[in-house]
């Protein structure tokens, strides 16, 4: 049972670290987020899950990491100096500043007027400037999407790397987008992680790897536990596909539950068929149907063929992911409450072992027990090289147990008297108890054989 709605996500992030408001102490900023100890945790997996699926896995994949901040002629280009932008409009009455496309029947929905200004396009590149002079010539902008700083090195990655097509590049980090209506938690914030592969190909070879990475992008998710009843394909009609796009696949996530049909999903990931627009918007002087011609590149990006002996600009198969919906995502997922010992209402966070912040809580019967918590801290010293381990003694047992499954630890290890040799059952003696996060059930295991079988349930 995922979470009912996105504020039972928001309470728990806040009450067990894992996001906190940016600047709360000085009354926030909107729609701006901090991820405290066990969410920085959970979205550095997501982050690294993702990379190990999609650069180590594969042979036909490489690595990035590009500036924020790259030459402003880049965003001239790429199209978004002109067209990223929002239609905005004010209403007149409660002044409140709305995104004309979201409006239902032309109305405000802060207090039902219709009395709106006319829309005017609002762009949502943040500016900056470079050096000290602040005039029109110093202007430069935070990127609004990972994507062109792959673009633009396609070339460099290209001959490094002794790459002939297909093949992709991979890259994470930040962008910034002034949202006009952010909001919905990290669901939509101005500035956040984006995953991007731009995967190069031949035309002919597009169709095909569009469908091939709609399925891995879509596997990967339910790979990591997603359930497949709130994962979904969204092909966007014609009227909704950016300039850019021949065809666009959403992967969408039930982000609202508690709405009724469509408005119950929203975007987690979209994949693109941005055929030859990018590699050609960057290239030096090409001509497509008589307009666009770069002035500014030096370079051609343009891609020969040895075996037909053609020279053309390679289509590219955009898979783009939002790391922070996709935490989010998964965080509403693995969400769960079921009837503890005393009746009492628990949280059970069922996250899949790989993107559990912490792996493993060693936990000591008995605090004031020198021998006990002595094995418990060197188990946990064991233990931390291959995984993120915890030693905790703050409360009591059950407590503990309660507090690991709050944020999704899948095991937590007991040290007790048996442990130490000194408990009733001989055969028990050198063993340690291993609870399971889902099931409740325990095992006993000699600590000698603790790492291993605890590395082949963890990274599975
Ligand atoms: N290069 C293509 C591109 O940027 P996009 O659909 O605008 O496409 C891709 O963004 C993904 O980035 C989205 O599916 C979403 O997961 C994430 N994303 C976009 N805007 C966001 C925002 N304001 N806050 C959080 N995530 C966002």
């Amino acid at each position: 049972m995922p979470a009912s709605n996105m504020d039972v996500i928001v309470s728990l992030a806040k009450r067990r670290g894992f996001v906190f408001q940016s600047s709360e102490i000085y009354g926030g900023i909107g729609s701006t987020w901090d991820y405290g100890p066990l969410g920085v945790e959970l979205k550095n997996n997501v982050k690294r899950e993702w990379w190990r699926s999609v650069v180590y896995e594969r042979d036909d994949m490489e690595g990035l990491d590009a500036a924020i901040i790259m030459n402003p002629v880049v965003w001239v280009y790429s199209g978004h100096v002109e067209t990223f932008s929002d239609p905005l409009v004010d209403c007149r009455d409660c002044k409140a500043r709305l995104r004309a496309d979201k409006l239902v029947d032309g109305k405000c929905p802060n207090c039902g007027s219709s009395n709106l200004t006319e829309p005017r396009n609002f762009n949502l590149m943040f500016q900056t400037h470079i050096g000290p002079v602040q005039d029109e010539s110093s202007i430069a902008y935070l990127r609004p999407e990972t994507a062109q700083g792959i673009f633009v090195n396609f070339l460099n990655v290209l001959t490094t790397r002794a790459r002939k097509l297909p093949f992709g590049i991979a890259q994470i980090g930040k962008a910034f987008r002034n949202e006009i209506t952010p909001g919905n938690f990290t669901f939509r914030t101005r500035e956040f992680d984006q995953m991007e592969i731009e995967y190069f190909c031949k035309p002919a070879q597009a169709s095909d790897a569009h469908n091939d990475w709609i399925d891995a992008r879509h596997n990967w998710y339910l790979n990591l536990g997603m359930s497949p009843a709130n994962l979904r394909r969204y092909e966007q009609p014609k009227e909704e596909l950016a300039h850019y796009a021949a065809r666009t696949v959403d992967l969408q996530y039930r982000f609202f539950p508690e709405r009724e049909g469509e408005s119950a999903w929203d975007e987690l990931e979209g994949i693109a068929n941005r055929t030859d627009f990018d590699l050609m918007a960057h290239s030096k002087g090409p001509e497509k149907d008589g307009k666009r011609i770069n002035t500014d590149s030096t370079a051609d990006l343009s891609y020969f063929d040895e075996e037909f002996k053609t020279r053309f600009y390679p289509y590219v198969i955009e898979p783009s992911a939002g790391a922070d919906r996709a935490t989010l995502a998964f965080l509403m997922d693995a969400y769960s409450e079921r009837e503890g010992k005393e009746g009492d209402k628990r949280v059970v966070l069922k996250l899949h072992p790989r993107l559990a912040p912490i792996k493993v809580a060693v936990l000591p019967l008995k605090k004031n027990k020198p021998e006990i918590v002595a094995l418990a801290k060197k188990i946990k010293n064991d233990l931390q090289p291959f995984v993120r381990a915890v030693y905790d003694d703050t409360g009591a047992i059950g407590k503990l147990y309660a507090r690991q499954d709050e944020v999704g630890t899948p095991y937590c290890v007991t040290v007790d008297f048996d442990s130490i040799g000194e408990g009733k059952e001989a055969a028990n003696n050198g063993t340690v108890t291993i609870r399971d996060r889902d099931t409740w059930e325990q095992v006993r295991v000699t600590a000698d054989r603790l790492r291993e079988y605890l590395i082949d349930r963890l990274l599975k």
